[in-house]
């Protein structure tokens, strides 16, 4: 086959962003990351799209300059087709398709989940298929088993909030600003990860649940306050530890009983809390447990980034899975077994 570049687009959530793919290789990946969410301790959805509007034009002006690449070499337009915020994912789409329509080319939707785990082809060493996926971001918590590049299969997720959630929603607790999971994690590094409890949940299968730890944590937090106000302050790094290690105790229990039901040798993390020193150091020593292997992305490629989006495009596109200028976002979108 001839050259195949193709402009990728994502748009989900706060981050804007647009990579050059060429032949599968990578050649510009730009990511604007919004920082009004930072005021609000949260993302507020309409500022989201406001400043993803701002953003579209000169993030993939940057792009296609910097993959030396112009629009007219373009074989088709990949865009983050959902989950994700609404209007996010408008801009985005909406923004695909006029461009590709512009340029008689096609377009390919995106499932952002899927394109965290695809992540990992964009550098070596690759997983080799099959291999189980744990995808952790703000807004998921899933075990995947991966059995193709679009052949994947959710083998167990989260009832409620995602992990990520439960990270940012500890560092609030604490005062720490948003979002508190990288936060969370340096303070941990510094702390005992054994010095305090909390109850944790117990649910089916290979499924997750992580509200009533907040709540653990909230109550836990209001009793100690009460006893000394001074209490989280001065023991910030104990309290993150303990908490961080909660999190991946109930995170890789699943996942490792996942993989041996499963048969699998090779494991691997993606989405923004596969950031997290903790959880990449535990997934390593799995692997080690096991004699498997584990294979951790680049932090770049964990967090919300365009390169998944035109890696997972790129395939798409050899396997001729196009969308059509009527399709809209679609915010809850399900990982659907090809
Ligand atoms: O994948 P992502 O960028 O966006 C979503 O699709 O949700 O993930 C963002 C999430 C946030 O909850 C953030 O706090 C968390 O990833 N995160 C971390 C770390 N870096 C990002 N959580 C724990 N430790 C980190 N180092
Ligand atoms: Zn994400």
């Amino acid at each position: 086959m001839d050259n195949i570049s193709i402009l990728s687009i994502e748009s989900s959530c706060d981050e804007t962003s647009a990579a050059v793919i060429k032949n599968g290789n990578i050649l510009a990946n730009i990511v604007a990351t919004q920082e009004i969410h930072k005021e609000f301790g949260g993302v507020v959805p309409e500022l989201a799209s406001r400043a993803h509007q701002q953003n579209i034009i000169p993030v993939i002006h940057q792009a296609l300059d910097t993959a030396k690449v112009s629009k007219n070499e373009l074989n088709a337009v990949g865009y983050t087709h959902g989950p994700g915020l609404l209007g996010a994912l408008l801009v985005g789409s909406s923004f695909a398709k006029s461009f590709a329509m512009g340029l008689n080319i096609p377009v390919i939707p995106v499932n952002h989940m899927q394109a965290h785990i695809l992540a990992h082809f964009i550098d070596d060493p690759k997983p080799a298929f099959p291999f189980l996926c744990l995808t952790v971001s703000g807004g998921h918590t899933q075990i995947v088993l991966v059995r193709d590049y679009l052949d994947m299969k959710v083998v167990g997720q989260t009832m409620d909030d995602a992990v990520g959630e439960a990270f940012d929603k500890t560092a609030k607790l604490l005062g720490l600003p948003y979002p508190g999971g990288p936060m969370i994690d340096s303070l941990a590094q510094k702390g005992d990860g054994n010095r305090f409890t909390f109850g944790q949940v117990k649910t089916e299968g290979y499924n997750f649940s992580f509200s009533g730890i907040k709540t653990g944590i909230l109550y836990f937090l209001q009793k100690n306050t009460q006893k000394d106000p001074d209490f989280a302050k001065n023991n910030i790094e104990d309290i993150a530890a303990s908490v961080q290690k909660t999190l991946i105790d109930l995170l890789l229990q699943k996942f490792e009983a996942a993989a041996m039901e499963y048969n699998v040798s090779h494991l691997a993390i993606a989405g923004g809390v596969a950031a997290n020193s903790g959880l990449r150091a535990r997934i390593a020593e799995l692997a080690q447990k096991h004699n498997w292997k584990s294979y951790i992305p680049k932090f770049e490629y964990c967090t919300d980034n365009a390169a998944m989006i035109a890696m997972t495009a790129h395939y798409m596109y050899l396997g001729k899975q196009f969308g059509s200028l009527t399709d809209g976002p679609d915010p809850r979108l399900t990982f659907e077994p090809k």
